[in-house]
């Protein structure tokens, strides 16, 4: 048993989430959880970024000020991932005093340690980013992901060394090849330092709503600068309850890939210059895109999406949260990009939940009820099915310990796949009772019993459900997962119930 401490960036708090951040959210949730089933110690972290003038502006625009503004639009983050079933154990505001104390250590160290200069800064800036571009990153003076106007800013900041951690960082990229992930993304970092870094400003005086400099209060510290400390606020760096030295070897951060260059340039290189190792490792998620663009809220206000469409509640009040939750694991691979669209949750709701997974549970408690008097028998312990169990679980843990949902939950299926093909191969709906029809009725419930372990990462309200249909007691959930995921453990006598569809289908328009 190890220690598995897991990210999400935090969401902006300028603006309600949308399925996009929920995405990052699910898939670190599902990491989470699988960890904890293996046996884990597990620190789950989630939470908003409420600084920075795009905050100030939007609360502005609402006529609120910004912290009454992030109050509002934080708690809204907090509603969607109680409806999501997201089981983070922190949620961090970075208005919170805790925040403040450990960003004003983190950064006076880092200052100490003579790496923090000032000087004048001007440049193009885009306030959605919160950063700065250069003309050539441009696209011809408007932002290349926003497609707003940049504009031009000179400001007397304080300035991060960022130069001085070139060569230290393509030494460490060198030494710890799997820094960041999937290997495509660790390239690009890399090239990225290989390119030459300059020096960052990390300072503001045109806005007064972040945290104070301690050594110069007319500045605030930039968002981003901020922000990024997240990480080790929740572990208590700077603060009475330390626990940095427990977790923070075991750290991942789950991003974006628009938010590599913030993580996997910037912040290993302030961690060094703070005498602190790197984060452990980086995983980088791809975007949920709608006709080939980035989904977000500037997507509905320009009439693309409706925005109702894209609010993770109205999705969950839809489709369930299973399976919702089950289609932003299952349909892209965890880093590239995928379409999302309602008639692909639909399909994939029809096509693995309904057809393959509720019908099997169906198939056997419907069986159970009319061959074996309710009662669920036991497995037969050289199974057939026993192999493509053993597989299924080999293979699901790998793909889960390399943050693979979507090839975890594909070995999953192939279970499923297995059982179902076991029952028409034997047809036991037209044998007569007895002991034959029991053999086969109990290898189908042992394998579902440990689809239903299986499964509990990605939708963990139908493996309960499922758990108890088969007449199991306590949670499938319940670590280690080597344990309880083994052939034979179908207790036999237990009541099967054979209830509503676990997935009604859903008619697809066409
Ligand atoms: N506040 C910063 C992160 C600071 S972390 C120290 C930020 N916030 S964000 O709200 O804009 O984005 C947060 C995460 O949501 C990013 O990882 C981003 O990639 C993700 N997503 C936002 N829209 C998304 C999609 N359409 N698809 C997938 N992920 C998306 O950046």
């Amino acid at each position: 048993m190890g220690r598995f401490y897991i990210t999400t960036p935090i969401y902006y708090a300028n603006d309600a989430p949308h399925v996009g951040s929920a995405y990052t959210t699910v898939n670190a949730d599902a990491l989470a959880r699988w960890h904890r089933l293996a046996g884990d110690e597990v620190k789950f972290l989630t939470g908003t970024d409420e600084h920075g003038q795009k905050m100030a502006d939007a609360a502005a625009k609402n006529g609120f000020s910004p912290q009454e503004w992030t109050d509002q639009v934080s708690k809204r983050f907090q509603e969607a991932w109680t409806a999501l079933n997201i089981s983070n154990d922190d949620f961090i505001r970075t208005t919170e005093p805790r925040h403040y104390k450990t960003v004003q250590r983190f950064l006076s160290v880092i200052y100490e340690n003579g790496f923090i200069y000032k000087d004048v800064y001007s440049g193009l800036y885009c306030v959605s980013c919160e950063d700065y571009y250069t003309l050539e990153a441009s696209d011809e003076g408007t932002c290349p992901i926003h497609h707003s106007q940049l504009t031009n800013m000179e400001e007397e900041n304080w300035f991060f060394r960022l130069s001085a951690f070139e060569d230290r960082l393509l030494d460490f990229y060198a030494q710890n090849p799997g820094f960041v992930t999937p290997e495509t993304k660790r390239n690009e970092a890399y090239s990225f330092i290989k390119s030459g870094l300059k020096d960052i400003s990390i300072t503001r005086t045109s806005i007064n709503w972040g945290v104070p400099v301690p050594w110069d209060p007319k500045h605030v510290f930039y968002v981003w600068y901020d922000a990024l400390i997240n990480y080790l606020t929740a572990i208590g760096y700077g603060q009475e309850n330390d626990e940095v030295a427990t977790w923070w070897p075991h750290s991942n951060h789950l991003i974006g890939k628009e938010i590599l260059r913030f993580h996997g340039v910037w912040w290993p290189a302030m961690c060094m210059a703070a005498g602190l190792d790197p984060v452990h490792h980086v995983h980088v998620n791809g975007w949920l895109l709608v006709g080939g663009e980035k989904l977000g809220k500037t997507m509905a206000a320009e009439g693309a999406v409706r925005l109702s469409d894209i609010e993770p509640i109205g999705l969950t009040k839809e489709f369930g949260v299973d399976p919702l939750r089950y289609y932003l694991l299952r349909e892209t691979a965890l880093g590239n990009d995928g379409e999302f669209s309602h008639e692909g949750i639909t399909a994939r709701y029809n096509t693995d939940l309904a057809n393959s997974l509720g019908n099997l549970v169906a198939r056997v408690s419907a069986v159970v009820g009319s061959k074996c008097a309710g009662q669920g028998p036991p497995p037969q312990s050289d199974s057939t099915l026993r192999l493509s169990a053993m597989a299924s679980v080999e293979n699901a843990a790998e793909a889960w310990e390399n943050f693979a949902p979507q090839r975890a939950l594909e070995a999953t299926w192939e279970l499923i796949s297995a059982t179902n093909s076991y029952l028409e191969l034997n047809a036991p709906w037209k044998m007569e009772s007895g002991l034959e029809v029991d053999n086969v009725m109990g290898d189908a419930l042992e394998a579902i019993r440990i689809v239903a372990i299986l499964i509990s990462p990605a939708m963990p309200s139908v493996s309960e459900e499922i758990w108890r249909r088969i007449g199991l007691s306590g949670s499938p959930a319940t670590a280690p997962y080597s344990q309880s995921a083994t052939w034979g453990l179908y207790p036999g006598g237990s009541k099967v119930e054979k209830g509503e569809p676990l997935f009604p289908r859903i008619k697809s328009d066409e």
